[in-house]
């Protein structure tokens, strides 16, 4: 993982738009999140995830058959993310190498991807990243959503083999711009995120269950089955009532939105990095991820850690 610099805390929020710590603490978990300082790229974070997702598998650059960035703001359209990191890192040149736009369910999806894209692959290592510079898009006047989002890069190199047990994903959309929205340049206005809170957190706390429910269906797994829970990090309020739902002991999930706020694509890596560095997960470690977002999208898998 690689996050910004600069700290963003709730009290230097209070200083731009009427809201407080005790609001914003009781009603998300975040305290504090990290935005792209001045002189700051995600791009450059991109490729330092990466690279050090490279060096902790010790997998090199000519291993990798495909490379997916899952981001909804990357630097240029064209040029996309994915290939700046081709170029960066030295990826081989006859792979593919593209972004994907699911929002904050973007890794899983990508995952997904990567799965079917090594599975035709005869290099069968992949490169999957989720990058987001929020902070770029956030309407400083909302006080509704200039509180929740953060910037920050996570990078996986996974590996898939015949004969290896499927990442069984399970995903869905349904086309809304009504609830959650970031308008492209076409638009003609800014490039701001607007959403219809209280609408998506409802959408969230159906569509969490939902997911978990298929996976485990399609693993044939159990709640016990699972080493741990990775929740995207949209609202602790929503990964704490899952908790309760499916009543997961606190050593099998983990938050970590009190430090980065919302991520997007982001942050489920965010999650995995932190878990692997702080060994809550190692070899043979199975995990279930979930992911849900703007599109609306939505999305489960079980991971296994090499
Ligand atoms: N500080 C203080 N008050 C705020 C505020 C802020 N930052 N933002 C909103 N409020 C006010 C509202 O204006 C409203 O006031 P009113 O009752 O006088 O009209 C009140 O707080 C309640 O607002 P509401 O939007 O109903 O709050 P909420 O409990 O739904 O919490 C979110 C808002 C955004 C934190 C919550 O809905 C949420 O997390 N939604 C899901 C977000 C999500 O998952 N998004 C990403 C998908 S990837």
């Amino acid at each position: 993982m690689a996050v910004p610099s600069k700290t963003v805390t709730n009290q230097d929020l209070a200083a731009l738009v009427e809201t407080n710590d005790e609001w914003i603490t009781s009603r998300t978990g975040i305290q504090r999140r990290r935005h792209c300082a001045e002189g700051e790229s995600i791009s450059v974070l991109t490729a330092e995830a990466a690279q050090k997702a490279l060096e902790r598998a010790g997998v090199t650059p000519d291993q990798i058959g495909a490379c997916i960035v899952a981001t909804v703001t990357q630097e240029n359209l064209v040029p996309s993310a994915a290939c700046g990191l081709q170029k960066d890192l030295g990826l081989p040149e006859d792979i593919p190498c593209f972004d994907l736009n699911a929002a904050c369910t973007g890794f899983l999806f990508a995952l997904h991807t990567m799965e079917c894209l090594l599975n035709a692959s005869p290099r069968k290592f992949g490169l999957v990243v989720g990058a987001e510079n929020l902070s770029r898009v956030i309407n400083w006047e909302d006080r509704g959503t200039c509180i929740l989002f953060g910037d920050g890069a996570g990078a996986a190199v996974v590996e898939c083999r015949e004969g290896w047990p499927s990442i069984s994903a399970v995903m869905g959309c349904h086309g809304s711009g009504e609830l959650l929205c970031l308008p492209g340049v076409e638009s003609g206005g800014h490039s701001y995120i607007s959403m219809e809170g209280t609408k998506v957190f409802k959408f969230a706390v159906e569509a969490v269950p939902w997911c978990i429910d298929q996976v485990l269906k399609k693993t044939g797994q159990t709640v016990e089955d699972v080493d741990f829970f990775v929740f995207h990090q949209a609202n602790a309020r929503i990964i704490d009532l899952a908790v309760r739902k499916y009543h997961i002991p606190a050593e099998k999930y983990y938050k970590n939105i009190a430090e980065y706020g919302n991520t997007s694509a982001a942050s489920i890596p965010l999650v995995l990095g932190e878990l692997q560095e702080q060994r809550k997960v190692g070899p043979g470690s199975r995990v279930l991820a979930v992911g849900f977002g703007g599109g609306l999208t939505w999305g489960s898998c079980l991971i296994e850690f090499a």
